[in-house]
């Protein structure tokens, strides 16, 4: 029997069907397994219909076997709860639960996360479901813990709008608002004759004739997330109540938008990622990695702890059509990558390439032969050398020295006005991202209602919606002593996606920032040419996208637009404020410039990389009390170099030459 909810000593997995293959090979693959290192296997996720085969009627055998066959090599079993595909005859009986688009359409059986997960007929179906599986499991030893759903949100994107949604809607309307005037202040109803007389006149955001309300559709975008992670928790309570032995997580999706992650894994034991680093059908890798290394940090920071992979990308991806095949020693490199942000636990989809179905080209560890080839020997070793490590590593994490703050509700107002057609708010935060990522800083993802002290610098790209409460916290932060970086659109709007019109921009953070923004220019298709105090002209400082006209009130400009009917004034501003210091970037600066400007804000803020390397080359920190552990990972196909920083106190334990990588080769260091 295993110790009380301890899953400390799973390092390595792979996600499994084995209702997609014959029984007799079932212990072939599992042997396989066994002799590649795997610990734990994660399956049950989309087979609904096999344990409920008919209403009411469970079927559990074929997964006990398999479950005692996988024990009995060691190996520790996550169910995944299998609501993520209901079968046939429940569509069948209830063609209701199919969820709606925003056309108004059903959509159809026969893909998956064809549910209404407000439906209160589905929900029943799903408690009982799950009810009966944990029951069944609960006492199970190989059992470690649970994966509620699948991707929660994935394939929801425009759903669902049914009538059920429609009066989940209203309540949840009546509850934020109390009263039905209440509802029509904060939405601005007045504009285009949009009162509403009682909640009931409410809809949801069908497509319309012409535009749509930027308010009402804050409200829906939030209601989304909320109905999934209520979903959610109607599994976790089940599941907690039977199994409290067992572990819960679930898969996120690093950046994915239709949850609230820091909700959604709230109640969870910790969080877990997919990471399909190669992208879905994408180029040939190298680009992304900043993008890859952003969402493993996003997933730490759900919770502030180290988290699981549950997927991690282990052959070519592909549906209808492929993506490259990632070249010998990248799968390796992905799968450390993962390990170095924080993964105490890295599972690979799949095990073996599926031969029916939609994803028959979606690459597993083995080929459809089922015979273990390149993909098999390169993650094996990889789990050799990292195998020794992963005990001591478990839950340590970095102590990261920049929080960039991540806010769901800002980004739902950008997306639903994103003023500039190219603005996209995740891809505006990995602009500061990256120029952390690229100079080995640590870096946090931070809620606004999070902790920001403890960082020494908070990068806030736009703060479009503002309340008092958060611009206190700014205040307090820098007044404090922190350094703050405040971008273009922040305090546009109060926190009903309503534009303020008490003070000129930034709104009340103009007294922060020691400056005022009386006029602006969106800047289509033309980018602006800017000077940058003491940095010499290089013709490669531009403002891109956007250009706030400052005026100052106390700051120090450093940066100043050098065409347009605004030449002269300042562009990106410095101030200093209590103990503390604030920038205000009133634009997307070009690459050049923004290096320009992080080179200062780093300063100020006393902020320092762990190391410096060759492009294409990560130096991440995981740290535990005293012990630090620095891993350096090569994602390039060529040699490269790099150095740490307090070189000297660490001891290379695995890899071969200090300082010197091969192609997509990984060294990990040890420090106590
Ligand atoms: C997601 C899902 C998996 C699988 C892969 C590949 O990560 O969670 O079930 O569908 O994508 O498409
Ligand atoms: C048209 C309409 C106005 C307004 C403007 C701007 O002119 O008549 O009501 O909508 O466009 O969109």
């Amino acid at each position: 029997m295993k110790k009380e909810r301890d899953w400390s000593g799973l390092h390595f997995g792979v996600d499994y069907y084995p209702e997609h293959w014959p029984r007799e090979r079932w212990e072939t693959d599992v042997a396989l397994m066994q002799e590649m290192g795997i610990q734990v296997v994660r399956m049950g996720e989309f087979s609904w219909h096999k344990m409920e085969p008919r209403e009411g009627e469970y079927d559990f055998a074929w997964l006990d076997e398999a479950v005692s066959l996988l024990g009995r090599y060691g190996i520790s079993v996550i169910l995944g709860t299998p609501t993520a595909a209901p079968p046939a005859w429940l569509v069948n009986k209830y063609p209701e639960i199919l969820p709606m688009d925003r056309q108004g359409r059903r959509r159809g059986f026969g893909g998956r996360h064809h549910d209404c997960q407000s439906n209160p007929v589905y929900r029943r179906y799903v408690e009982a479901l799950v009810t009966a599986m944990a029951s069944h499991f609960a006492e199970n030893p190989n059992v470690a813990g649970w994966q509620t759903d699948n991707e929660l949100g994935n394939s929801h994107g425009d759903l669902c709008m049914c009538p059920s949604c429609r009066r989940s809607f209203q309540g949840w309307l009546e509850k934020k608002y109390g009263t039905v005037e209440a509802l029509n202040q904060a939405w601005g109803t007045a504009f285009w004759s949009q009162e509403y007389n009682s909640f009931e006149e409410v809809f949801t955001p069908l497509v319309t004739v012409t535009g749509e309300n930027p308010s009402a559709m804050l409200d829906w975008k939030c209601f989304c997330s909320d109905l999934v992670v209520e979903f959610q928790q109607v599994q976790i309570d089940i599941i907690r109540r039977i199994c409290p032995r067992h572990f819960i997580t679930h898969n996120c999706m690093g950046f994915a938008d239709k949850v609230n992650y820091f909700d959604l894994t709230r109640p969870l034991d910790f969080a877990s990622h997919d990471q399909y680093p190669g992208g879905y059908y994408g180029k040939m890798p190298f680009e992304d990695n900043v993008r890859m290394a952003a969402n493993l940090d996003m997933t730490r920071s759900f919770k502030g702890q180290s988290f699981w992979i549950m997927e991690q990308q282990s052959g070519m991806t592909g549906w209808q059509i492929m993506g490259r095949s990632p070249v010998p020693g990248q799968l390796a490199a992905w799968a450390a990558q993962s390990v170095a942000h924080g993964a105490d636990c890295v599972v690979f989809f799949r095990w073996r390439s599926c031969c029916i179905g939609t994803e028959q080209y979606w690459h597993g560890i083995l080929p459809h032969s089922g015979r273990p080839g390149r993909r098999y020997q390169e993650l094996k070793d990889m789990i050799g050398k990292l195998s020794p490590h992963m005990d001591a590593l478990w839950g340590s994490i970095p102590r990261a020295q920049a929080g960039i703050v991540f806010s769901y509700r800002q980004e739902y107002a950008i997306q639903i006005q994103p003023q500039h057609p190219d603005l996209n708010y995740v891809t505006q935060l990995l602009k500061y991202y990256g120029e952390l990522h690229k100079r080995s800083i640590p870096v946090d993802f931070v809620e606004d209602t999070g902790e920001l002290s403890r960082y020494p610098l908070v990068i806030a790209p736009l703060q479009y919606l503002m309340t008092n409460a958060l611009a206190e916290k700014y205040f307090s932060y820098v007044r404090e002593g922190g350094t703050l970086v405040l971008t273009m659109r922040t305090g546009v709007k109060d926190e009903h996606n309503i534009c303020m019109s008490d003070r000129e921009l930034p709104g009340v953070l103009g007294d922060l920032c020691g400056i005022e923004i009386p006029d602006y220019d969106c800047l289509r298709d033309v980018n602006v040419k800017v000077s940058f105090a003491g940095e010499k002209e290089d013709g490669e400082f531009f403002a891109e996208k956007w250009s706030d006209i400052i005026t100052l009130l106390g700051a120090e400009a450093l940066a100043s637009y050098e065409e347009e009917f605004y030449a002269g004034a300042p562009c990106i501003t410095r101030n200093t404020y209590g103990k503390g210091v604030v920038y205000y970037i009133g634009t997307e600066p070009s690459q050049k410039l923004l290096e320009a400007v992080m080179n200062r804000v780093l300063a100020d803020a006393g902020v320092s990389g762990i190391g410096s390397a060759d492009e294409g080359v990560e130096l991440n920190i995981r740290q535990k009390g005293q012990k630090k552990w620095i891993f350096a990972i090569n994602h390039t196909n060529q040699e490269a170099r790099y150095q740490i920083s307090d070189g000297a106190e660490c001891k290379l334990v695995s890899g071969e030459k200090e300082g010197l990588l091969q192609p997509f080769e990984i060294h990990l260091y040890q420090k106590e």
